[in-house]
């Protein structure tokens, strides 16, 4: 059993999107392939993948309602290439947001189960996930805490002599359990999705989200992109940035 994943984010790296697919990948028995769909340079590549394959998911970011519109032309593409081919494919979507509600992603799922439809190959279903900021923010925390409870062991070695303290590492392991509990629900929406790809069986539709209360949610996605945009171009990216709009 082939599997192709797709990772549909325009972003060059750290992408939610790249990430929740990486997740799935773990669970997923068999060959698998995985894809970065950026530009239509990449779409003659993707598809000559898509030609040997059992099953391909499509693990994207919500662009105003729908479908980032990148995508669109490798869709028309793939719609023109399985029809041709009566290819027999299972297509599972995973789909992330920036709102705190997953349910935004519906229009989205009935996009691209019209777009199988239309195609001749198997809607398998898809998995929507609000907050897909914080995925970034989960995985930042991981690395953090790591190299916090590093400092803390080399001080200790250094001031206390220990061989290796097991102290910055209890800490260490009780902070990663908290920040898994804020994914608890993809974590496990995302396993099923993958247990569902490896019977080859029809997923339906999940929707889920981060496991925070929207109130603490707004506050931590204000911080995070006031922070993004402080390093990526001056204080309110467009308002006071270094970088001038180009005009066509
Ligand atoms: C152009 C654009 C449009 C967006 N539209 C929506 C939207 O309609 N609803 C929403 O909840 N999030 C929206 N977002 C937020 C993204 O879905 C969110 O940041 C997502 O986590 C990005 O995933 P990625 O890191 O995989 O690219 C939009 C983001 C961009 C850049």
């Amino acid at each position: 059993m082939k599997t192709v994943f797709i990772d549909c984010s325009p972003k060059k790296k750290l992408s939610a999107s790249g990430f929740i697919m990486s997740l799935t990948g773990l669970f997923v028995l068999g060959t698998k392939k995985k894809e970065k769909l950026r530009t239509p340079a990449d779409n003659e590549r993707i598809l000559n993948e898509i030609a040997d394959a059992d099953n391909v998911v499509f693990s994207m970011p919500l662009y105003v309602d729908g479908i980032p519109s990148h995508l669109l032309p490798f869709l028309k593409k793939m719609e023109e290439f399985c029809r041709k081919n009566n290819k027999e494919l299972n297509v599972y979507v995973i789909a992330n947001n920036g709102f705190i509600e997953g349910k935004q992603n519906e229009p989205l799922m009935q996009n691209m189960e019209n777009f199988c439809d239309r195609s001749n190959i198997k809607w398998c279903g898809g998995l929507g996930i609000g907050g897909g900021v914080m995925m970034n923010v989960m995985r930042i925390l991981i690395v953090v805490f790591l190299g916090i409870a590093l400092l803390r062991t080399f001080v200790s070695i250094i001031n206390e002599g220990f061989f290796f303290p097991i102290g910055p590492w209890i800490v260490y392991g009780k902070q990663i359990l908290e920040v898994l509990a804020l994914g608890c629900g993809i974590i496990t929406f995302d396993i099923w999705l993958a247990l569902c790809i490896n019977k080859k069986k029809e997923y339906g539709k999940h929707y889920t989200r981060i496991m925070l209360p929207s109130f603490v949610f707004i506050i931590c996605a204000d911080l995070f992109f006031t922070i993004i945009s402080v390093i990526q171009g001056g204080i309110f990216r467009g308002w006071f940035s270094k970088k001038k709009p180009t005009v066509m």
